[in-house]
């Protein structure tokens, strides 16, 4: 059997080449834009985001070209929100994926605008004219709604406003589900939507969504926690970072073991959700994966 280490390898190695391919082209009067957008996207993440909608697309039979395109949109839109989150007006972090952040090495000026290209070359991706004109416009629809104010952006806000007051704990689970959970269940519907499922009511649709909302907010309570007791060299980010800037986080409410106990709480809600789909082991496993990273 194949460990779930080894198939998210494979899969970020997939998921980088495509990312690689699709951002290969850079206008020749200004190619350092391209190259910040390339530097920040082809960095090596977990690419954790394009690996569930190939693992939804794959639970739900669905067409894996397609999943494979809509993971990259997604990961394009992630990779914007780590450069944005990095800037000195926002958490003013000097290390992402184990090199120094956007903006430390072009500057803020491109660094701003290399995010802004990426969440905006997304939505081409997502659009493609390959894909199914009823699915493209579902993902731009799912990506435009979860990435905005109601999703990713809002939850950045209320992070922003977590460092000047202390936000109570229904505002910081809020916070969570919106500035990370956002994303991830996006990740989780574009795989239904690549194996033709659109309706929020049909019971894969419910699934997934449930799945997402409890895999995503533990995948921010360990973040919490390893920005407090993690280690900087396997992190590629600073530990640290959320104390210096006085930011509302898990660990404001609860000790790193209580966290802990509780992102295993909302992982084994999340197993629950899809073990009864013929073949969601790696679902399964993905999510204690997640549970138990230590990057
Ligand atoms: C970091 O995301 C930002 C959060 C939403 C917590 P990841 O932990 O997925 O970062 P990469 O993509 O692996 O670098
Ligand atoms: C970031 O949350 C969520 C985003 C939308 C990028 P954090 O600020 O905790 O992410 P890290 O720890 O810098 O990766
Ligand atoms: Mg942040
Ligand atoms: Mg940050
Ligand atoms: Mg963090």
């Amino acid at each position: 059997m194949v460990d779930i280490q080894t198939l998210l390898t494979q899969s970020a190695q997939k998921t980088e080449e495509m990312l690689s391919e699709l951002t290969e082209k850079a206008a020749s009067s200004y190619p350092i834009l391209n190259e910040a957008m390339r530097y920040s996207l082809l960095s090596g993440g977990k690419r954790i985001r394009p690996f569930l909608v190939n693992a939804f697309s794959a639970l739900f039979h669905g067409n894996s070209e397609i999943a494979n395109r809509l993971g990259c949109a997604l990961e394009m839109i992630h990779t914007y929100s780590l450069i944005h989150d990095d800037l000195p007006c926002m958490d003013n972090d000097d290390l992402r994926r184990g090199k120094p952040t956007n903006h430390k090495v072009f500057g803020e000026d491109v660094a701003t605008l290399a995010g802004d290209a990426l969440l905006t070359m997304a939505f081409e991706v997502a659009s493609d004219a390959s894909l199914p004109p009823q699915t493209a416009l579902a993902a731009v629809r799912l990506l435009s709604v979860n990435a905005g104010k109601a999703g990713m952006i809002g939850g950045q806000m209320i992070d922003m406003r977590g460092e000047e007051e202390t936000l109570d704990f229904d505002t910081l689970l809020e916070m969570h589900a919106k500035k990370t959970g956002a994303l991830i269940q996006s990740a989780c519907l574009l795989g239904c939507y690549s194996a033709g499922i659109f309706s929020p009511d049909d019971p894969r649709s419910k699934a997934a969504v449930t799945y997402a909302n409890c895999v995503g907010l533990a995948f921010q309570v360990i973040d919490d926690r390893l920005d407090a007791i993690g280690n900087t060299e396997v992190l590629g980010k600073c530990v640290g970072s959320d104390a210096a800037s006085g930011k509302t986080t898990f660990l404001t409410f609860m000790t790193p073991d209580e966290a802990f106990r509780y992102a295993q709480d909302l992982t084994a809600k999340a197993i629950d959700a899809i073990k009864k789909f013929p073949d969601s082991q790696i679902l399964c496993d993905t999510a204690l994966y997640l549970l138990n990273r230590d990057k």
